[in-house]
This record gives C-alpha cells, sequence and structure tokens, in this order.
C-alpha cells in the first residue's frame, strides 16, 4: 500500500456501542492483514459514563486530538441515566459540525437473506443512497423562547439554509451520483418546495444550476411527504436522493428499515474537503437493555467500518468486508434482529472474518 499509516480515532460510547465497535475493530484488524493496510486505533472514553463522572462531553484539546486523525469510528451514543438531547447535542451533532461533516452518507441497500418489510421485494429492489445535508437546517439550535412557562409561551426554532451549505452538498451529491455510474444514474431532489417557499426555494434554484454542470445525470424532484410514499412503493425507482438535514434524518430510518433494520444500517458523516476528517457510524442507537449479552447485531457497525475504509482511500478492502457480510447475512444469520440472529455479537463478528477473502 501507500506506506502510510491509517490514523483512526474509535468513540465506542454508550450502551452496546463498545460490543459492537470489538466486532468492527475485529474485521478491521483481518481485512487489513488480507490488503496489507498499516493502522493504529485510539480509543476514547467519551460517552454517557465519562458525562455522569466528569460533566464532560468532549474533553479540551479534544477537537485537536480527532482533527490529527484520518478518521472516527462512532459505535452509538445514548445513556439512560442522562437527559436526551445531552449527549446527542454535546457529541455527535457537536462533532459534525466542528469538523464540519457537511454530507451525511446513507445507502440503503438490502443485502442477501434480509427480510425487509415490504412485501415482494428483494436486493434488486432496495439499493439506493441518500446523501443529507449535514450540518444546517433545523439541526443549527437557532431559536428561543419567550414567556417560558407561561400560558403565553412561544417557543421559536429556525431552519437556517445558506447557499454556500446547499450548494457543497448537491455538488457532491451530482459527483457522487456520477461516480456510482448505475445504470439510472439520477440524483432526486427530496424537499418541500410548495411550503418552505424560501429555504427549500433556495435549494431548488441551487438543484437547477448545479445541474448543469453535469449534464450526464437526470435529475428528478419529489417533495419529502410523496418520497416516503414513493420509497415504500416503488424503492427500485431511487439511485441517488440528495436532501436537507431535517428530512433526510427521517427518510434515512425509512430507509433504514427497508434495508433490514437498525442492525445493518450504517452510514458517513463526511467532511470531503482536503484534511477533512469523517466519522462513521451505525445508525442505531445505543439498545441499553441488551448491553453487555453479546446479543445485538454488529453488522451495521461492520458495514460502518467498511465505509470507512472505502472512504479513506482504501475501497478494494471495503468491498472485501461488503462481500463477506453479504455472504454471511445471505447464508448464515437467521435475522438482523438482537438476539435472533442465531448468533451471539461475537460470533457473528467471527464469521465475516471467517468468509473475507
Ligand atoms: C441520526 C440520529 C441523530 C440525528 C440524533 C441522535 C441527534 O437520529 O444520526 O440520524 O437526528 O441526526
Ligand atoms: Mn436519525
Amino acid at each position: 500500500m501507500s506506506g502510510k499509516t491509517l490514523k483512526i480515532a474509535s468513540i465506542p460510547g454508550d450502551g452496546t456501542g463498545p460490543e459492537v465497535t470489538a466486532e468492527a475493530m475485529k474485521v478491521l484488524a483481518a481485512v487489513a492483514k488480507l490488503d496489507n493496510i498499516a493502522y493504529e486505533v485510539e480509543p476514547l472514553d467519551w460517552g454517557g459514563d465519562r458525562y455522569l463522572k466528569t460533566g464532560e462531553i468532549i474533553p479540551d484539546g479534544g477537537l485537536d486530538l480527532l482533527r490529527a486523525k484520518d478518521a472516527i469510528f462512532l459505535g452509538a451514543i445514548g445513556h439512560p441515566d442522562v437527559a436526551p438531547g445531552i449527549l446527542e447535542k454535546g457529541l455527535l451533532l457537536d462533532l459534525r459540525f466542528k469538523l464540519d461533516q457537511y454530507i451525511n452518507l446513507r445507502p440503503v441497500k438490502l443485502l442477501p437473506g434480509v427480510e425487509t418489510p415490504l412485501a415482494g421485494r428483494g436486493p434488486a429492489d432496495i439499493d439506493f443512497v441518500v446523501v443529507r445535508e449535514n450540518t444546517e437546517d433545523l439541526y443549527c439550535g437557532v431559536g428561543g423562547y419567550l414567556k417560558k412557562g407561561t400560558p403565553d409561551e412561544v417557543a421559536v426554532q429556525q431552519a437556517v439554509y445558506t447557499r454556500k451549505g446547499c450548494e457543497r452538498c448537491i455538488r457532491w451529491a451530482f459527483e457522487y451520483t456520477q461516480k456510482r455510474n448505475s445504470p439510472k444514474k439520477m440524483l432526486t431532489l427530496v424537499a418541500k418546495t410548495n411550503v418552505l417557499t424560501y429555504g427549500h426555494d433556495l435549494w431548488w434554484r441551487t438543484f437547477q444550476e448545479v445541474a448543469k454542470d453535469y449534464p450526464d445525470v437526470k435529475t428528478d424532484y419529489n417533495h419529502v411527504d410523496a418520497c416516503c410514499m414513493w420509497m415504500v412503493k416503488n424503492p427500485d425507482f431511487y439511485d441517488v436522493i440528495v436532501t436537507t438535514n431535517m428530512f433526510g434524518d427521517i427518510i434515512t430510518d425509512l430507509g433504514g428499515i427497508l434495508q433490514g433494520g437498525m442492525g445493518v444500517a450504517a452510514g458517513g458523516n463526511l467532511n470531503p474537503d482536503a484534511g477533512g476528517v469523517s466519522m462513521f457510524e451505525p445508525m442505531g442507537g445505543s439498545a441499553p437493555k441488551y448491553t453487555g449479552q453479546n446479543v445485538i447485531n454488529p453488522i451495521a457497525a461492520i458495514n460502518a467500518m467498511a465505509m470507512l475504509l472505502e472512504h479513506s482511500g482504501y475501497p478494494a478492502a471495503g468491498k472485501r468486508i461488503d462481500a463477506a457480510v453479504a455472504q454471511v447475512t445471505g447464508t448464515k444469520m437467521k435475522s438482523q434482529a438482537a438476539g435472533k440472529m442465531g448468533y451471539g455479537t461475537k460470533e457473528v463478528g467471527d464469521l465475516v472474518v471467517a468468509v473475507l477473502s
């Protein structure tokens, strides 16, 4: 390989995060041997337990530590003793924003042997990718209260859209669609231009303008509500979807269940700019009730590791993992649901390692 060392920061996080991270790391070790990848992993104990002990979420100097890495692996965050929103905002969203990971890439791919709730559909029908803008919209935390706690209370939560923010995301999505080069080669903008007549008008105009630079990519537009119908009725219609942060959050949970649920769905928070550091995570939460029981599905975390390698300059290693995972879901696992896999968490990791080739 290139002679360089792939430097990874690992944040296993809360609940079952450490268990699924361990399996992803096991697969990384095995594929690194096959592909001759030199790598080092720095484990970080950030998450709910540390916060409860120290009151700190991202410790001093933490961001600079991450900026010096090539990639970040995040297991899961969310702790039963920490109020909702604190760790989500203080860790996950903070990292996305401060590291300017402006693309949230979420493949929706039904693997062989994996059950989808859509009757009569198989892997040939469900294979598309959602490119979710990851730094703007309702997620900015812009807003406030007036007369809080009184009967006259007013709460304002504003969606922020910038030309720069939507253009860089839309442009990346066009490039990605071009590279993906599927027979459809189609990018669908998903928004709500009939109601969000300022913010989504900006997205619409920007989409039209940027499209001119990619004449080989077909373009399409869906309102987000219609998209939810079409994703269920005709998932085979889609190739790549580009959408805003909030809508992307919602439709990727729908996509997640189409591909077999949170046991398999993974995503990448990408800062594709030179020197940018990207973060890869299974999409599911920390599932605290399953902690320490060796029942949680590690496939999503292993898929996230494949994405990490693919986007860090090791696409062949990523593909090797993809192929091994497809073999394990297709020929070994009974289900993708926690506790119903026919194997334990560690055994699923071992199965993937055993068929890596
Ligand atoms: C996701 C999650 C997060 C989000 C939460 C945990 C803040 O749902 O990654 O999709 O809303 O982005
Ligand atoms: Mn979500």
